[in-house]
Formats: structure tokens, C-alpha cells, sequence
């Protein structure tokens, strides 16, 4: 093994042992757990397919025929209405020979999102209802037993949760409504399957997907990235994070005394606060703070008083993703005569908080890849870092578990034999 090269095993043994630590001991992963391609492909195989992973939003697929493609951890996905109502996840890849049915080859399916009344294979020809079926072949007449039905697009595992569409490649991981049930009954007043996406911005970033996920579930870092911005309104020292189910992270981010005093007084003069409108149903703590979130492995949603924001990662490599920043309002919101200059207002918040995180990752990454780089000791503030880890430590031993089973299944039938 060349030096500073850790196997796989080994890593999986460090994960486990820092996942053991309590907080006031605990450190960051190694970095190498960041940075192996071989440790990258190890959570694919055992955590990233073999969970929920979200890939559209109900509301970029209103009618039959509208689609969202994305390929996800190597899979070229088609997240689709059909003409039944249902949606669907179907496989890309043309039965036939392989080719990506919705390839920018295709005219028709060129873009990320649209409509089609029909998927047509740009290769051939080979011709897919809405949901798979095949239904046009040229040229396949002297071709003997050989059964259309048998020749459809492969789909994937699918549900809807809150109005998210999520996939999972195992076909074995627990139903959403058991997984989410806590999170289920807390988010419910947001209404979430009948917001809207007003906002899609799509990001590439240099970064291995569980820097973006601490990132995202951690607010010490309001003190350095956010220093000017959220930190002012939701001061890093007053955050804090809990689990509602085994694997959902709630991170609280309250407003600090002195913002929600100003908000009350502004209100009781006939100002409301500046965004969309007020989500209804809220207690006074929703209202006052930011709820950020992370459905493990890699779902990382925000709710707020007057919208929710989700971020769509699409792991890449060890050191890249794919990252989508999304916002979902309430359509009632486009009856305001002042919604576009809302909405133009708020994206432009919106992307510069980002470009804050945005700064941090690649440095980081690029930290992790160095001779230098080792564990580090982590606040109190970074507790939602911790549970991660043993999130992902239970996997490992999950893992484990299922591997030994295998084998033992396997020296049985062989003693049969
Ligand atoms: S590969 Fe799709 S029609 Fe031939
Ligand atoms: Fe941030």
C-alpha cells in the first residue's frame, strides 16, 4: 500500500471509532474519507444507493409528459409524469442499445426539464410511452420472439414524500413515511407538496458530498462564512440541533432577541417582514427561526416563515457534486402585484449567503487532499457534524452485517452441495 494510502477497511474502522466519540471529545473524519475514490465508491455502493436520495419536486411535474432528467451517483435518470397520473423514475438507457433516450441528440428532450408527449431513442428510433412502455420499433419484423412488452424502460424504485420524488437504487430501503415519521408530523403545517419551485440554480462544486452536507447542517460557521450576513441575524452561538427520527438531523436557527423584537414591532405598525408571505399554521418559534435539516444521507432542506429551500446533491467523484439550490413558495404568493420583484430580491439573497458556503468548499477539499491534513477537534456548536458520523457508522456496521450474512448464506448452500 503506498504511504498515506489507507485501505478502505481502515477507514471504515476510523469512521466507527470517531462516531464513538461524545461531543466534548469529538474530531472530524479523516481526511482520506473525503478524498479516496475507492472510499467514495464504497458509499455509493453501501449508503448513497442504498438510501432515499430526492430528485424532483411534484411541482416541475404537473401534467403527463412533463419530465426532470438527472443523472444520479452514475444513473441516467427520467423522473416523469404519465398519462395514468403516476410518476415514475425510469432508466435513460434505451433497451435496445443502450443509448441515453433523453440525450441532447434528442431534439425534443434537450433540456434538463420539459415536456414530451412521447420519448423517442435518437439512436433508432425505438419509440416509449410516458411510463416506459415501448411502443414504436422500425424495422423489428423478422426479428423472432421478440415481444414488445418485454422491451420497455427499467424503472427504478420510487416514492413521493412531502411532494419530493426519491429514488432508491437498493430497492430495499425502509418506506419514507417510516424513516421521516417525526419530521412528517412537524413539517406539516409548510404544506410542502403544494408549494412551488420558483428557483433552480445549479452549482458545481469542487467538494466531497459530506463536506456539503456538515456544511449544511453545521452553523459555527456562521461566525467565519456568514460573519456579516446570517450571522448577524442567527448568531452561531444560538444554534442548536436535535433528531427527530433516526435519520433526520433538525438544526434549530433561531433569530437572535433583538431581530424578533424588531419583527414584532414592525408588525404591530403595519410592516411585515420583506419576502414572500407568511406561512400560516406556524407557532411563534417557526416563525422565528430557521429550521435546517438534513433527511440522511444527503437531503438537506430548509423551512422558513415564508418558504422552504431545498438543495438537490448529486455526488460526482470523491472530490465533486453536483449541487441544484432550489426555493418553494406558496402559489398564492402570484397574485402580489410586487411577487417578481420578491422573487428577484430574494434570489439575489439567496445566491449570495450561497456564494458565502461556496468560498469555504473547494478550500476545504483542497485542505483534506494535503499531507497536513488530520482530524480536527470539533465545537459543541458542531454536534450535527457528530451525528453524521455515526449516522454513517451505522451503515458501515449495517453493511457489515448484511456482508456476513451473505457469506454465511453462501458456506451453507455450499456445505448443501
Ligand atoms: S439504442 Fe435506442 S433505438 Fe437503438
Ligand atoms: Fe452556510
Amino acid at each position: 500500500m503506498t504511504p498515506g494510502k489507507s485501505s478502505v477497511e481502515d477507514l471504515k474502522r476510523r469512521v466507527v471509532a470517531s462516531a464513538k466519540l461524545p461531543l466534548e471529545h469529538a474530531m472530524s473524519l479523516p481526511p482520506e474519507v473525503y478524498t479516496s475514490e475507492a472510499y467514495f465508491d464504497y458509499e455509493v455502493a453501501t449508503v448513497l444507493s442504498r438510501s432515499w436520495m430526492g430528485v424532483a419536486h411534484v411541482s416541475q411535474l404537473k401534467k403527463p409528459g412533463d419530465y426532470v432528467n438527472i443523472d444520479l451517483l452514475g444513473e441516467p435518470l427520467l423522473v416523469i409524469r404519465a398519462k395514468d397520473g403516476e410518476i415514475r423514475v425510469l432508466s435513460r438507457v434505451c433497451p435496445h442499445r443502450a443509448m441515453d433516450v433523453m440525450s441532447p441528440a434528442n431534439d425534443a428532450a434537450a433540456s434538463e426539464t420539459g415536456n414530451a408527449p412521447i420519448l423517442v431513442c435518437p439512436y433508432h428510433r425505438w419509440s416509449f410511452d410516458l411510463d416506459g412502455k415501448l411502443k414504436g420499433c422500425p424495422e423489428m419484423h423478422e426479428a423472432v420472439d421478440f415481444n414488445k412488452e418485454d422491451w420497455g424502460l427499467s424503472e427504478f424504485r420510487s416514492e413521493i414524500w412531502q411532494g419530493f420524488v426519491f429514488v432508491d437504487f437498493s430497492g430495499e430501503a425502509e418506506p419514507l413515511e417510516t424513516q421521516f415519521a417525526g419530521w412528517s408530523e412537524i413539517i406539516a403545517p409548510w404544506k410542502v407538496a403544494e408549494m412551488q419551485m420558483t428557483t433552480e440554480m445549479e452549482w458545481i462544486v469542487d467538494a466531497n458530498w459530506k463536506v456539503m452536507v456538515e456544511n449544511w447542517a453545521e452553523s459555527y460557521h456562521h461566525l467565519g462564512s456568514h460573519h456579516s450576513s446570517l450571522h448577524v441575524q442567527m448568531p452561531a452561538g444560538m444554534t442548536w440541533c436535535e433528531q427527530t427520527d433516526d435519520n433526520v438531523l433538525r438544526c434549530h436557527l433561531p433569530y437572535k432577541p433583538e431581530l424578533v423584537a424588531e419583527l414584532k414591532a414592525a408588525a404591530a405598525a403595519g410592516n411585515p417582514p420583506s419576502g414572500f408571505r407568511p406561512i400560516q399554521g406556524l407557532t411563534e418559534a417557526q416563525q422565528n427561526e430557521w429550521g435546517v435539516w438534513v433527511g440522511l444521507p444527503c437531503f438537506m432542506f430548509l423551512t422558513g416563515p415564508d418558504r422552504t429551500i431545498w438543495y438537490r446533491l448529486q455526488p460526482l467523484s470523491a472530490g465533486k457534486c453536483k449541487l441544484t439550490t432550489t426555493t418553494l413558495v406558496d402559489p398564492a404568493n402570484f397574485a402580489d402585484p410586487d411577487y417578481e420583484k420578491t422573487l428577484t430580491e430574494q434570489n439575489a439573497m439567496l445566491a449570495d449567503f450561497h456564494m458565502e458556503d461556496m468560498a469555504m468548499y473547494p478550500g476545504v477539499q483542497r485542505g483534506l487532499n494535503s499531507r497536513a491534513a488530520r482530524p480536527g477537534r470539533l465545537s459543541h456548536l458542531e454536534d450535527p457534524v457528530l451525528r453524521l458520523q455515526r449516522y454513517l457508522a451505522r451503515r458501515i456496521e449495517e453493511d457489515g452485517r448484511r456482508n456476513s450474512k451473505g457469506v454465511s448464506r453462501v458456506s451453507e448452500s455450499e456445505a448443501v452441495l
